[in-house]
């Protein structure tokens, strides 16, 4: 039978019938193009010619321990794998064009390869020159890291072959291309046989990749994602372009927990660590006004406190305008909807913006309670007192939700000079905090008093 082409979308991966202009799996415009079939597949004729023997789980060797995991020595870098590089896994680097990408990923080459790890960083993008240039202005031209600058997946390999490192860094998977795919390089098809041909070598060869993905808004280029299935840990490297700060958050990690992030910052020698982000995220705080309050949030295993800012005006529009920054609008709409039918405030006719400061992205429900406190302050323009912070989940009955870690976020609140939290009642003990609180048991409860309405 003879094969036909597939619709594929750059974005998300997906496979469908015929072309449209959205794709039904991730709800992207103009993601989707035509791509040829595979030519390449199994070779052998027979299925099952050479079978393997399985072998049972309880007669592996349980005594020898797990291979040492290889440390950066950047600690922001370290903790969002997990504890270090694991031996024969395979990572993905996703981000924005000029987010800092190939800087982050030059500088931890540089000291994987000080740590003793033999290190190969493979430009497709720059001429070794190029890269060297950039080395030297991180200070980082004497790192026994080799460089090469290759694009064709057969080379690639050879070179892996024959110098056998301990890590390779491909920057980036969509300049790589292998002559076995007949599409252009870039496309999904390409993209996922270089990725699917450099992680079973990684495995085969006991090699870390570190693949680096750029998100792409044009069509024919594939994104980052239609490799995250095949890889072992996926890392997303955001920020906002016009801040100085970089977040790395681990969204899926085989070898440690999902969600934990690191923090950085970028300056003229390259990105530095921050090893305290609540005490960067707060620097920016003026004085108090109305619509802002400080939220104390946990980001994987760490506490972080942030600044939700809010602006509340009457609209010029027939419809009034909902924006968020840094936070889902789903949820915006939701509380302001728990806030209109359990607390009688109305929103109607009112614009409502709000924005989380210092380019984070904020995906605890933890932070609903902070939420609806910045709406109120700056509805009704009053100002929260500067040395509270306040967390806590409402749900849509408007009872206020005990979350988890209350224990890290006060903690964490008092070391930065707050003295006073307001947070669901009913939590875990909240041991000896040193903090004043005011526990709340519901939205209305707390819209009495601390807003007097
Ligand atoms: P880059 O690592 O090339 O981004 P990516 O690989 O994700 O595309 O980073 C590009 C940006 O970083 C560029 O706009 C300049 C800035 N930058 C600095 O501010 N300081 C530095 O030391 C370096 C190397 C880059
Ligand atoms: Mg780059």
């Amino acid at each position: 039978m003879a094969k036909s082409s597939t619709f594929t979308c750059t974005a998300c991966g997906a496979v469908h019938s015929r072309w449209s202009g959205r794709c039904d799996g991730c709800g992207e415009w103009n993601s989707i193009v035509e791509e040829a079939p595979l030519t390449t597949g199994p070779k052998s004729k027979s299925l099952g010619a050479k079978r393997g023997t399985p072998i049972p789980l309880s007669d592996l060797a349980t005594d020898e321990a797990p291979p040492p995991r290889t440390c950066s020595t950047i600690t922001e870098l370290d903790r969002v794998l997990g504890g270090g590089l694991v031996p024969a896994s395979a990572i993905l680097v996703g981000g924005d064009p000029g987010i800092g990408k190939s800087t982050l990923l030059l500088q931890a080459a540089a000291r994987f390869a000080k740590s003793g790890l033999k290190t190969i960083y493979v430009s497709g993008e720059e001429a070794t020159a190029q890269v060297r240039m950039r080395a030297q202005r991180l200070g980082l031209a004497d790192a026994p890291v080799k460089l090469a600058a290759a694009t064709s997946l057969r080379d690639i390999l050879t070179t892996l072959e024959a110098e056998a490192p301990g890590l390779v860094i491909i920057d980036s998977i969509q300049t790589i291309w292998s002559d076995t795919v007949e599409s252009a390089p870039g496309s999904v098809s390409q993209v996922r046989a270089a990725a699917h041909e450099l992680t079973s070598f990684a495995k085969r060869k006991d090699v870390s990749v570190i693949l680096v993905g750029h998100v792409t808004k044009e069509g024919q280029i594939a994104g980052p994602r239609v490799v995250e299935h095949m890889v072992d840990t996926v890392l997303y490297f955001e920020g906002e372009r016009g801040h100085q700060f970089r977040i790395l958050r681990a969204v899926k990690n085989r070898f440690g927990p999902a969600d934990e992030i690191g923090v950085f910052e970028m300056t003229g020698a390259g990105l530095a660590e921050v090893a305290n982000p609540s005490a960067l995220f707060l620097s920016t705080r003026g004085t108090p006004s109305p619509g802002s309050v400080v939220f104390s949030g946990i980001e994987g295993t760490r506490p972080v406190l942030v600044e939700l800012q809010a602006l509340v005006a009457p609209t010029p529009h027939s419809q009034p305008r909902r924006a968020v920054v840094g936070w889902d609008g789903s949820r915006l709409a939701m509380i302001l909807a728990v806030l209109e039918s359990r607390c009688g405030i109305p929103f109607a006719g009112l614009d409502v913006y709000l924005n989380v400061a210092g380019g984070l992205k904020i995906s605890e429900p933890a932070a609903d309670l902070a939420v609806a406190a910045a709406l109120l302050s700056a509805r009704e323009d009053t100002v929260l007192p500067a040395d509270t912070v306040v967390f806590g989940e409402i749900s849509l009955s408007g009872a206020l939700r005990p979350v988890g870690q209350t224990e890290n976020r006060l903690k964490e609140a008092r070391k930065l000079g707050f003295t006073s939290a307001i947070a669901p009642a009913g939590g875990k003990s909240t041991g000896d905090s040193g903090m004043e609180l005011s526990l709340m048991s519901d939205l209305t409860s707390f819209v009495g008093d601390k807003f007097g309405a």
